[in-house]
């Protein structure tokens, strides 16, 4: 064996790989082997590599084309060999890493799993990597970003690597920057800043969109959102790369900020460029507002994109029931207005128990407005309704838990 480490071998999907043996690189129950292995595979990733999986499938067909598929930050290999053993219409498959044990390992299992001539490895810088195939008969029509932390330092040479209509998947996994627990770093990276809210998750994806609408305006490319979820400590962005200036200045168009009162819960969405450090009040409470932005303001899932998806999770039979629900609720709030409400947090101001989360969301409904689960969330609610009605719907539910609970005694 070529490893001067331990190693297992594992299935994951239709793909036999060699990986590090995790629990030798454990020191104890508290250690997290992933990190500390020579070569990065994590197994707690699978669902997410399932819903990329799906998500090639989707786009292969949504797209009308043959896939020339790129993971310039491979690992193990596993996510590559996965695409190019379970996505059809698959032509090539090329992947990298800087890293030589991870490039040996991924060589290792390419041929494991006989793929010699569909999948390519290579050892050197992402970004040397993806500028390498700029040039317009080397682009490809997939990329997968999957790195450490955070995908912001590779979006430009990806974005100049990606074929018109091409489709560019980002992992970030920096959700401290993402969600405002570190301002500076967010700006740093992102470009922009977020806000410690109780709808920061979605503020995470909105400010990485926005970050790559920007970055892709530079080029005169725009961009559509198709897919993307948070799921565990993970963002994921599935982004569609339209060339033309006008695409570049519609996307663009798509940004702005959300002001927020920590006070109240009032939350809107403004197209215009804000500076910052305004002071803006609150028209609901007079309260101090807070600010998250630039941020990418239109839709981050497409219904209908979903929709294939859904139905490629018929074909595709080892995706699990939870990635099922996963989709199902993220397609339910495709269409949902923008940010949540975590009925905790009312209740926690309003001092009053937490009722059943569908109780609310029937009672929102029954006010008169909509009213979604989110997956960000699972006490999260999407509505369009102001935070008095809101928290009107919890009242309501509440006092009606009461009075049954009273019923039955
Ligand atoms: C999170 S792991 C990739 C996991 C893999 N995509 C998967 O699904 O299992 C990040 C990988 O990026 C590699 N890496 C870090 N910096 C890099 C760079 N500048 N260029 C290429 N690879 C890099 C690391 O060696 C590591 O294998
Ligand atoms: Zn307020």
């Amino acid at each position: 064996m070529i490893f001067d480490f331990p190693v297992d071998f594992i299935g994951e999907g239709m793909a036999k790989i060699v990986v590090p043996n995790l629990s030798a690189f454990k020191r104890g129950p508290w250690d997290y082997a992933p990190s500390k292995a020579p070569v990065f595979y994590n197994p707690l990733m699978k669902p997410c590599r399932d819903i990329a999986v799906l998500v090639l499938q989707s786009y292969g067909e949504y797209s009308h084309r043959d896939l020339r598929v790129s993971e310039p930050l491979t690992g193990c290999g596993v996510r590559g060999i996965r695409f190019a053993k379970e996505v059809k219409g698959v032509n090539s498959v090329y992947l990298n890493d800087v890293s030589e044990r991870a490039y040996r390992m991924a060589k290792y299992n390419v041929q494991l799993n006989d793929l010699e001539g569909k999948v390519f490895v290579s050892n050197e810088d992402a970004n040397l990597f993806l500028s390498r195939h700029a040039a317009l008969s080397q682009r490809f029509d997939f990329i997968d970003i999957d790195p450490f932390g955070s995908p912001a330092p590779y979006i430009d040479s990806a974005i100049r690597a990606l074929r018109d209509g091409g489709m560019l998947a980002l992992t970030a996994t920096d959700l401290a920057s993402l969600c405002g627990i570190y301002p500076k770093a967010a700006l740093r990276k992102y470009g922009g800043l977020s806000l410690k809210t109780e709808y920061a998750r979605e503020i995470a994806v909105r400010l990485l969109a926005g970050c790559l609408a920007s970055i892709a305006a530079k080029h005169n490319i725009g961009v559509k959102i198709l897919f993307s979820h948070v799921t565990k400590h993970c963002v994921r962005l599935y982004a569609l790369i339209e060339y033309g200036a006008r695409k570049a200045d519609r996307s663009l168009d798509n940004m702005g900020f959300l002001i927020h009162c920590p006070k109240c819960f009032y939350r809107e969405a403004v197209r215009d460029i804000l500076p910052l450090n305004v002071s803006l009040r609150c028209p609901e409470c007079s309260s101090p507002l807070k600010a998250a932005g630039p941020l990418w303001l239109r839709e981050i899932v497409n219904k209908d994109f979903c929709a294939v998806i859904e139905k490629n999770m018929e074909i595709i039979k080892h995706v699990n029931n939870e990635i099922a629900k996963l989709i199902s609720v993220i397609r339910e709030e495709a269409e949902a207005p923008i940010t949540y409400y975590v009925i905790d947090k009312i209740c926690e101001k309003i001092k009053a128990p937490t009722p059943p989360i569908k109780e609310v969301i029937n009672n929102i409904r029954d006010m008169g407005f909509k009213a979604f689960r989110t997956h960000f969330h699972n006490r999260g609610i999407k509505t369009d309704a102001p935070p008095s009605i809101v928290t009107e719907a919890i009242k309501r539910a509440v006092k009606c838990g009461i009075y049954n609970r009273k019923l039955t005694l």
